[in-house]
């Protein structure tokens, strides 16, 4: 079902002072997946996407972009080599129209009559653009494309940023939470969003804290806490209170792939020693 490793990480550490957000932690996104990120609040989840995004530094650790090693000294730098990133944040421009936030710094210009001198932007182009991007990704529910953003329910204007990282992003899709500020039916849209991103070449990081989502889009698991990877485990393969009990370290993954108690297995320990 996926395929050759897109982005791996090694060893990933991040201190801030006394705290450490990133302890070790290891990372591979395949071809052709959506990987769910899951863990408790503070487990460092954001933290390990920004160090894939380049939002931060590691201090230790490496990174690997199909096989090559990669250092990120900046979002830029991880844009320019293929990685777009949606944040928990609406992030779009309200006051501009959906055509203007999908190009939002990227603008397209014509030719210009002197050179590259005073070219101007090229509305019809982008709009065309826009709408295309916009059809391919099915979503079907925005009408005009010169529509201001602001007007947007809060499930659309997240629609417009996926498909703002959906239409750049040349390797990959990172998304952190993009569903928290959504209603259900506006969350089912973007999870659909996310599923045709996958179909069409794309694979996607989906950081997301809500169980039922994660079960319904992930093809896999990765299981964060306390800074590191816990566990990668397929849906299929488990119930949702099993891979909850992961995150909340209740259990633990075995390298057979057998689930142990870890309560037990502590209470053991002191008896025995
Ligand atoms: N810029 C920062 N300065 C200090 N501490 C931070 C910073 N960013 C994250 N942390 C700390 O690192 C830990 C992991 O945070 P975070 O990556 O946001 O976790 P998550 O996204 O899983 O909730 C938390 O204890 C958090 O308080
Ligand atoms: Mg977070």
């Amino acid at each position: 079902m996926t395929g050759e490793v897109v982005l791996k990480a090694e060893g990933l550490v991040k201190r801030y002072g006394s705290v450490t957000a990133i302890n070790g932690a290891d990372f591979d996104l395949r071809a052709g997946e959506v990987l769910a990120v899951i863990g408790d609040n503070g487990a460092g989840k954001s933290s390990l996407i920004k160090a894939l995004c380049g939002a931060l530094i590691p201090d230790e650790g490496s990174i690997w972009l199909d096989g090559q090693p990669v250092r990120f000294h900046s979002p830029l730098d991880a844009r320019n080599a293929g990685i777009e990133t949606v944040y928990q944040t609406l992030a779009v421009a309200p006051a501009m129209d959906i055509a203007g936030n999908l190009f939002l710094g990227r603008e397209r210009r014509r030719p210009g009559l002197l050179g590259t001198v005073f070219r101007t932007l090229d509305h019809k182009g982008m709009r065309a653009e826009a709408q295309r991007q916009l059809d391919a990704l099915g979503v079907a529910t925005v009408q005009n494309i010169g529509q201001l953003v602001e007007t947007l329910s809060g499930g659309q204007r997240q629609a417009v940023a996926v498909a703002r990282a959906a239409m750049f992003a040349r390797k990959l899709v990172i998304m952190d939470e993009p569903t928290a500020a959504l209603g259900v039916r506006e969350s089912g849209m973007v999870l659909d969003l996310i599923r045709r991103i996958r179909d069409n070449g794309l694979p996607v990081v989906l950081i997301s804290h809500n169980m039922p989502q994660v079960f319904e889009i992930a093809d896999r698991i990765h299981v964060h806490r306390l800074g590191r990877r816990v566990a990668v485990v397929q849906p299929a393969d488990h119930a949702m209170n099993e891979v909850v009990s992961l995150m909340t370290g209740a259990l633990r993954l075995a390298e057979d792939g057998s689930l142990v108690d870890q309560t037990a297995e502590l209470n053991n320990n002191r008896s025995a020693g």
